[in-house]
């Protein structure tokens, strides 16, 4: 069984390698994962990588949310696969094709994961985006097509939200891994931003989520750590 820590993700989403180092040694013991994301990974490049390895036992999730084209993508993803990270992602977009060249990219070396619908993103703007207005009034059923164009690619799993999950999880099996950002304790749910379609961490886990990505509700509390534990607690409650 897999302990509560194992569960959560922090994003690094920081300036500066020298600031994510920081928090690598504070919550290295708290959290089962280390995102990387665009932020860092442009400041930083490659290097971030090497201190996370060197400063903690957790895994690595790179989240370079690939959108190219599939020649592109595949050897965004050869480079990829040769730095010994657990995930990535590549965005489901509007073609299947992506996917299948990030799998192939991905030799089996990193775990692939399609970005469904950013959980930014609220049925209003799927609407304004031109997309049919069955997608606009039933969300769910756009992530739920998406998921399955990256299940039918060999993709490990999918990021989407906690709402989502459930309805994924019923379709495409418990092995087909669900990455969950978006999640905001009741504790933090005062601060508005720009999150959409958030749920918290019981809910998230109540819902079959394999990992929840917990950013800001952590980084910004006065001891992070300490909101790490709660989650946790929280998580190992409906676990
Ligand atoms: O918890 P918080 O909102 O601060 O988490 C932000 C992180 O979640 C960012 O690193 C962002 O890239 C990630 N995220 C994601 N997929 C989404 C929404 C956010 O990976 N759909």
């Amino acid at each position: 069984m897999r302990t509560a820590k194992e569960y959560i993700v922090f994003p690094l989403d920081l300036p500066t390698v020298e600031q994510a180092s920081r928090y690598i040694r504070q919550l290295s013991d708290h959290v089962g994962m280390f995102k990387v994301g665009l932020e860092l990974f442009v400041r930083g490049g490659n290097r971030i990588l090497q201190t996370i390895r060197n400063e903690s036992d957790a895994k690595i999730f790179l989240d370079l949310k690939i959108h190219d084209i599939p020649e592109t993508v595949r050897r965004a993803m050869e480079q990829i696969a040769g730095w010994k990270v657990d995930f990535t992602t590549v965005h489901c977009g509007e073609s299947p094709h992506m996917l299948t060249a990030a799998v192939e990219g991905s030799r089996g070396r990193v775990s692939v994961l399609g970005v469904t619908v950013l959980t930014s993103v609220s049925a209003e703007d799927i609407g304004n985006a031109g997309f049919e207005s069955r997608y606009a009034q039933n969300l769910v059923d756009l992530v739920v097509l998406r998921a399955q164009t990256a299940h039918a690619a060999g993709c490990a799993g999918v990021v989407c939200s906690g709402r989502e999950v459930k309805m994924i999880k019923e379709r495409f099996g418990p092995d087909f891994a669900a990455m969950v950002p978006g999640i905001r304790p009741a504790w933090s749910l005062g601060e508005k931003d720009d999150q959409k379609r958030v749920v918290t961490p019981a809910a998230a886990i109540e819902n079959g989520a394999d990992y929840l990505v917990i950013g800001r509700p952590i980084r910004d509390a006065e001891e992070p750590e300490i909101a790490a534990e709660m989650v946790a607690s929280e998580i190992d409650g409906a676990l």
